[in-house]
């Protein structure tokens, strides 16, 4: 497990801590996959899941990962900036029998350290990018790293969701904690996409989200 602990790390764990980690499994273990989830899951298998690896991006504690290994994938890798997902995620791996075919990395931003992961056929965000500050750097550096799809969620760009995240941006501050929320333009997100040689399949609203699809052309 490769482990680093800059700044850029801390303040994740410090927002995305075992409290969060340990709601996200309470709530997995009795409900499964969320509707955006399990959306994500389905254009990911839709494009072919056989045999195939997922790279996730800001995976947390892992559901999707495992649902994409019961549904046929051969493995999954798991990049996160915050450590605090990983009790809940290796028991929820070992609960499925599925820790052998699973691997999770903390610290490793693609981004920025992108030459450390290896490529995978499906890269998966889901709500992730709405927590970086780079979004299209790292839709970039994911479709670079996809040999088929990426397929990811974000929020819609409307004033509710920009005065939401403004709120909670100066929580954050008067708080001292360095994490800030984003809402990136969704047109510029699926240009990226574009421009790195991938043809968008649509995107369609589940709930508060938006899941976003695109192919290899
Ligand atoms: C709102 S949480 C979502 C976690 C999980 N995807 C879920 O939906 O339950 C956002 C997560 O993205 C992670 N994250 C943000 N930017 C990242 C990056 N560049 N690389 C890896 N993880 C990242 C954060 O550490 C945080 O755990």
């Amino acid at each position: 497990m490769d482990d680093c602990c800059g700044r850029g790390q801390a303040r994740y764990d410090e927002v995305f801590d075992d409290r969060f980690a340990g709601d996200l499994a309470r709530r997995y273990r009795r409900h499964g996959l969320t509707r955006p989830e399990r959306r994500i899951a389905e254009r990911v298998e839709s494009a072919g899941i056989g045999g195939t690896s997922v790279l996730e991006v800001g995976g947390g504690i892992g559901a999707i990962q495992i649902e994409l290994l019961r549904r046929g994938a051969s493995s999954t890798t798991n990049l996160e900036l915050s450590a605090a997902y990983e009790p809940s995620a290796r028991a929820l791996l070992d609960e499925a029998g599925l820790s052998a075919r699973a691997r999770r990395l903390i610290g490793v931003d693609l981004a920025t350290d992108g030459s450390r992961v290896p490529s995978a056929d499906h890269v998966v965000l889901h709500r992730v990018v709405c927590c970086y500050p780079d979004a299209a750097g790292l839709l970039s550096a994911s479709a670079a790293h996809a040999r088929r799809t990426v397929v990811f969620s974000h929020p819609p760009d409307n004033w509710i969701r920009r005065s939401l995240v403004r709120s909670v941006n100066l929580m954050m501050r008067l708080r001292g904690r360095e994490y800030r929320g984003y809402v990136h333009s969704p047109a510029a997100m699926y240009d990226v996409l574009r421009s790195s040689g991938f043809s968008l399949d649509g995107v369609v609203r589940v709930g508060a989200w938006r899941v976003a699809s695109a192919r290899r052309a």
